[in-house]
């Protein structure tokens, strides 16, 4: 099968996320969500990054979310402290979703549309945070390049928090027969081709638009930050799983993988 360039990777990777948006719409969690940001202290952090992002600090800070899908975690920040947020996404619809639910809370993020790799000029050199989560590593073809992007919007001493699925966890097939059986290479180069709709919830496969999803080592990824002149200050795994339901049949395990890691990173001075 041919591989498509970075530039079809991330445009195919755009249209399968609109056209997922209508999909989350659809869920309980949406409505609950809609419901629950009207509270100025809602939050849908988990104890992981919640702590993670209290040890470094966003009391009062300027903080950018990379990847931010609908906004929910965006205005998660304001309760954690935030003076001011920025989520950046591609995905026009949902944005649309994050200006939906700004719309019914009390703080006031801005959202801007744009592929991680042609971010506005405005935004460079703007941040004290810059927020990573859960699912975003695997949707870009180049995770140094990424780093870079990543790296370009903090104010120098701005800190990169990141707080990812493990890439170890790529190796295996949930749904296969014996989900515990390796089933391809952790070093594969090429992405998984996916031809289904992404969806968190249930364990349904709905046929969708072509998406790209890349593995990055954890090596490659600390290689990554090191060459955009980020500075690791922690790197952290874990063994419960912070992705979708489908992984949580690997907690509690005897013979544990490690299933997500967080992971700070500061940027030097000039
Ligand atoms: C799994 S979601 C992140 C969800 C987030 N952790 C949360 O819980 O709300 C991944 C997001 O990355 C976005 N994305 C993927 N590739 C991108 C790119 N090149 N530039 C900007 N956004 C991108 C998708 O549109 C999607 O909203």
């Amino acid at each position: 099968m041919d591989m498509p360039s970075a530039e079809q990777a991330i445009k195919s990777n755009r249209h399968a996320w609109d056209e997922s948006a209508r999909l989350h719409k659809d869920t309980a969690t949406w409505k609950a969500t809609l419901a629950a940001v009207a509270r100025a202290d809602f939050s849908c952090l988990d104890p992981t990054i919640t702590q993670l992002l209290q040890e470094v600090g966003v009391v009062g800070k300027d903080v950018v979310q990379l990847c931010c899908n609908n906004g929910r975690e965006c205005l998660s920040l304001f309760g954690l402290g935030a003076r001011s947020v920025v989520g950046v996404d591609q995905s026009r619809e949902f944005l649309q979703q994050a200006r939906e639910l700004a719309d019914v809370s009390p703080h006031c993020p801005q959202f801007i549309e744009s592929d991680i790799h042609h971010l506005p000029e405005a935004l460079m050199g703007q941040f004290d945070v810059a927020l990573v989560t859960i699912g975003v590593l695997g949707w870009m073809p180049d995770v140094a390049l990424f780093m870079r992007h990543a790296a370009s919007v903090l104010k120098p001493g701005g800190v990169l928090v990141m707080y990812e699925t493990h890439p170890f966890l790529e190796v295996f097939d949930p749904a296969a027969v014996n989900p515990m059986l390796p089933a391809s290479s952790y070093f594969q180069r090429d992405p998984f081709v996916l031809q289904e709709s992404i969806v968190y919830e249930g364990r349904d496969v709905l046929d969708g638009p072509t998406s790209y999803w890349f593995v990055h080592t954890l090596g490659s990824v600390v290689s990554g930050a090191i060459a955009a002149q980020l500075q690791i200050g922690h790197l952290q795994e874990y063994p419960h799983s912070n992705r979708e339901e489908l992984y949580d049949q690997y907690e509690n395990q005897r013979a544990q993988l490690p299933l997500c890691f967080t992971l700070t990173a500061t940027r030097r001075s000039a």
